[in-house]
């Protein structure tokens, strides 16, 4: 894969080694990975384009509680189940073009082995310390349990069933213990707090040592002022052992020091993985890992949910050991069509069903073209995408190059004349160098940018020669060579991004690999035809359908039930097109006639008519319900017969039964209503609800 350029400069000659973080060996990739992998990825072989010395690593990250958990469920031992995964995610990469230089994992006796010097040396610096603190253990499942593995109330928002790490009501950042009502996820059993001996390292003796590093070193500004406010907030020491039974290396000495066996905690040894992988690497290149940690240069990229990692303690235990501290590049998250990735909307792909509707370099140069190092999300929208595809990397790009190549072929078979076009060729030279500085400075949405302008350039000019009209005009040949020429550096700088596409023209031009020294104008040889070079996408399947048809109506009469105590028998207005319908609602228990005649509300006017006691009930009234109190969904400024709507989702045109109605988790949250996250809402407002506590279901 790699070149050296012809003239390498010492600078040219330096180690660098390029990371991207580390993915769970507990779950195939997705295309929320992707964009990381990718980005790596590009950055990387730009490096090498350029003639640098330059690795891609990476690895699967084995460790931790999930692993083990899942592991266990699937009836496997955690590594052959971690080892599953650890080959499926190189193949997975590998399918996107991704290309590292070597990709191991971290359950290997060279991670083991860097996971315990540090811990020593570490600790003999003082600045790794034993100190007792409570855990949370389950009896009946016989094991201590990590924050995500226990459920309950949020003590500052009262929201009940939430994960013990943070709050997704209120957003608090939370310890298992601090819930109410806890309960072990595994068995819904009440855990009890044990106490337990563990070792922290002592991130707060490093604070100056970061302050200093964060100012010297040209971080993104989102990512300084997020450290700011945690530097602001105090640093506290990180507790980096886990209790029995944990997938993970042992501590030595642990049991005679704090009484039982203790592990390293997954985030411990999962960075040093980073190294490790160079030493494994080098053991076969007779390289040693330090030229490149110690005199080198190391690039990670990361995205944004794991900063506090790669910033605060990664670059502790750095600084610790004396090794220089990387530099960084956090990226943000991939939504699609606007929303979180989600298994029940179809938005979650993983790496292969992606690849089963869409081309691999078709992903790859949408993420460059919305990849410019600064911290956003990134919205991967399945229209904005095929449009992208066909119209600009097929229509713009792709077709200059395919239509060059082919009409050299066809008319000439090889390029003999170039025409002089000092000024244009002169616009072009330029273009590449931004190009140039673009990749440099990762910023390859301008990289994509100023490569298009160079096939616009290119477009115009070969339309302008019109040399089909005239092909053996010793003009149409000079100018078709200037073009193929264009072609064949376009294909030299956008192979970080499309290294299939470029290669496809190399083999047209019988090039094995060019690098950014083989960028010229005066190119001459044989032309064979081109293979295709985009493959065109057809369609995009459709946005998803939420199941229920959600309709503002009026209640204008209420009745008793005959036959049943609790319910009243509605007569609601939905409006034109959906009439006047009878429903049986359960409220009379918490509402009387009064409060509900005339009022607006909420109903889903899809539902299969089913009777109930003996009544017909045609349609259903949405309330929330939070154990104690009963209000219906209101819609007051919303006109009857108005469809209501959860975020950009199509309403579903079916029938649905209550059995189907029920699976759905509607939520109040801060007085309105969100089904996964996505607020519901008529035309002209959000739907509202009264007087229930937060977090109470919708029914
Ligand atoms: N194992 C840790 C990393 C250890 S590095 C020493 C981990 N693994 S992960 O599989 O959860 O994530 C791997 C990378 O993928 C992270 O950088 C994470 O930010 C990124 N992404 C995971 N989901 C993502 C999106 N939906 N969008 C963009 N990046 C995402 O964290
Ligand atoms: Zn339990």
């Amino acid at each position: 894969m790699r070149k050296k350029s012809k003239n390498l400069t010492s600078k040219e000659s330096e180690k660098i080694i390029i990371t991207a973080a580390l993915p769970y060996a507990n779950g195939p990739i997705h295309v929320g990975h992707l964009l990381e992998y990718i980005q790596a990825d590009i950055y990387a072989r730009f490096l090498k384009l350029q003639g640098k010395d330059a690795l891609y690593i990476c690895a699967s990250d084995m460790h931790g509680t999930p692993v083990e958990v899942n592991a266990q469920k699937a009836g496997k031992k955690p590594e052959a189940y971690a080892l599953g995964f650890w080959k499926e995610h190189q193949l997975d990469f590998a399918s996107y073009l991704i290309h590292f230089d070597h990709y191991y994992h971290t359950h290997t006796p060279e991670n083991r082995k860097l996971a315990e010097y540090f811990f020593s040396e570490i600790k003999k610096k003082k600045l790794i310390y034993t100190k007792k603190m409570n855990i949370i253990y389950c009896n009946s499942c016989q094991r201590s349990l990590p924050d995500r593995y226990v459920r309950g109330t949020c003590p500052y928002c009262t929201t009940a069933e939430q994960y013990g790490d943070v709050c997704e009501s209120c957003g608090s950042v939370l310890k298992g213990i601090d819930l109410l009502n806890p309960k072990c996820a595994l068995c819904g059993k009440t855990p009890l707090q044990k106490e337990s001996e563990h070792y922290f390292f002592k991130l707060s003796a490093f604070a100056k040592k970061l302050q200093q590093w964060m100012s010297s070193s040209h971080l993104q500004p989102e990512v300084q002022h997020w450290l700011q406010g945690w530097m602001a907030n105090g640093l506290d020491d990180w507790c980096i052992s886990r209790d029995a039974p944990y997938f993970g290396f042992e501590i030595p000495g642990s049991k005679e020091e704090t009484g039982s066996v203790k592990y390293f905690y997954v985030w411990m040894d999962a960075p040093i993985g980073y190294i490790s992988t160079t030493e494994n690497y080098c053991a076969h290149k007779k390289c040693h890992w330090e030229e490149y940690w110690k005199h080198g240069k190391v690039h990670h990229f990361i995205g944004k949910d794991i900063s506090y990692f790669h910033f605060l303690f990664w670059p502790a235990m750095l600084m610790a050991m004396n090794i220089p501290v990387p530099e960084l590049t956090v990226h943000g998250f991939i939504t699609i069509n606007g929303e979180k990735m989600s298994k029940s909307r179809g938005t979650f792909f993983t790496a292969k069903d992606f690849l089963k509707l869409y081309p691999a370099e078709a992903l790859r140069f949408f993420y460059a073209k919305h990849l410019d190092r600064k911290v956003i999300d990134v919205d991967l929208n399945l229209e904005e995408f095929k449009a992208l595809t066909n119209n600009v990397l097929m229509g713009n790009v792709g077709n200059f190059c395919y239509r060059v190549l082919t009409f050299a072929h066809k008319n000439y078979g090889k390029v003999g004349k170039i025409a002089a076009e000092k000024e244009r060729t002169a616009v072009v030279h330029q273009n590449i160098t931004i190009v140039q500085d673009s990749y440099a400075a990762q910023d390859f949405k301008s990289a994509v940018k100023y490569v298009l302008q160079i096939a616009d350039e290119g477009n115009a000019y070969f339309q302008m020669s019109a040399a089909w009209k005239n092909p053996s005009d010793p003009q149409s040949v000079a100018a078709v060579g200037w073009c193929v020429n264009l072609a064949r550096n376009i294909a030299i700088i956008i192979s970080p991004i499309l290294p299939d596409f470029s290669r496809k023209i190399f083999d047209a031009l019988g090039a094995k690999e060019l690098s950014w020294n083989d960028i010229e104008f005066s190119w001459k040889g044989t032309v064979r035809e081109p293979a295709k070079l985009v493959q065109k996408i057809e369609a995009v399947p459709s946005s998803p359908i939420f199941p229920l048809r959600l309709v503002v109506g009026k209640i204008i009469a209420v009745k008793d039930h005959p036959n049943a105590d609790s319910l009243y028998l509605l007569t609601v207005d939905l409006g034109k097109s959906w009439g006047k319908k009878q429903v049986v609602a359960g409220l009379k228990k918490h509402l009387t006639p009064k409060q509900l005649l005339n009022r607006k509300a909420v109903f889903c006017a899809n539902m299969k008519p089913a009777k109930l006691r003996g009544e017909m009930s045609e349609a259903m009234i949405l309330a929330a319900d939070d154990g104690v109190t009963v209000a219906p969904l209101e819609a007051g400024k919303t006109a009857l017969g108005e469809e209501v709507h959860v975020d950009g989702m199509e309403n579903s045109t079916q029938g649905v039964t209550f059995e189907e109605f029920k699976k759905l988790v509607l939520l109040v949250r801060g007085g309105k209503v969100f089904v996964e996250g996505k607020k519901m809402t008529t035309p002209v407002e959000d739907v509202i609800v009264h007087g229930v506590k937060e977090g109470a279901r919708v029914y």
